[in-house]
């Protein structure tokens, strides 16, 4: 099988030197990489900015901005079977980016920000995706009502929710605990390493592959 798995952060530039971003160090969307390959599939990795190093024997592509990991997951699509996408990608970015490194000045400042494209949300109606698709949900409140709106909205076979609101978990840390929603049922995986997480989430994902 040929899997494509997004990770990590996107970077939304302001000017030159500074961008707005999130808390995501790209574990997750890696350690999927990694037990896909693990498994023996194909994998391709597009990934945000992140300090980590790819698994071995993955195929790779670094990105930056949300628009960049938009149009590297529309041309690597096809001929995926399996398509997991975990990075934590900017919602909004800045309506215009300075040429020049904005100067402080007295007083605030105002940013205005406009919406980044939906990657999830493009899968099938944009892209024309046939496979098996993979959604996460990051949410600190109504996970699971959340998760399943998402689930239908975007024409997921699974959304993975995420509790970003407790400590030691989700963001930026070696654990994770995910609930594995589909249609028919809510399978809750108890906190463990996110290599164990991935592996159990990669092999819920080939269950939809009959
Ligand atoms: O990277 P780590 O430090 O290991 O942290 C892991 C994680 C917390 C980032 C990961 O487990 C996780 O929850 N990833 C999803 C983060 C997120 O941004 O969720 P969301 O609920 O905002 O987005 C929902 C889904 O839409 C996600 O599959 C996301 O990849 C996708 N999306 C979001 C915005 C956008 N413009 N395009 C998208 O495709």
């Amino acid at each position: 099988m040929r899997f494509l798995i997004t990770a990590g952060p996107t970077r939304e530039a302001i000017d030159p030197v500074r961008f707005l971003s999130n808390r995501s160090s790209g574990r997750m969307g890696y350690a999927l990489a990694g037990a896909a390959r693990h498994e023996g599939h194909e994998v391709c990795l597009i990934s945000g900015p992140t300090s980590l190093d790819v698994p071995e024997g993955v195929d790779f592509l670094q990105v930056e901005s949300a628009k960049d990991m938009y149009e590297a997951v529309r041309d690597m699509q096809r001929g995926v079977q399996v398509a997991i996408l975990s990075a934590a990608v900017a919602d909004y970015r800045p309506v215009a980016v300075a040429m020049q490194k904005i100067k402080k000045d007295e007083g605030e400042m105002v940013l205005r920000l406009e919406r980044t494209p939906d990657i999830l949300g493009s899968m099938r109606s944009e892209f024309g995706y046939g496979g098996v698709l993979v959604g996460f949900a990051a949410e600190t409140q109504n996970l699971l009502e959340n998760a399943r709106k998402k689930l239908e909205r975007k024409g997921c076979d699974m959304i993975v929710a995420n509790d970003v609101s407790r400590p030691g978990i989700g963001f930026d840390s070696s654990m994770n605990e995910v609930t594995l929603v589909t249609k028919d049922e809510e399978l809750h995986l108890s906190k463990d390493t996110k290599e164990h997480i991935a592996l159990a989430i990669v092999r819920r994902a080939l269950e939809f592959i009959s």
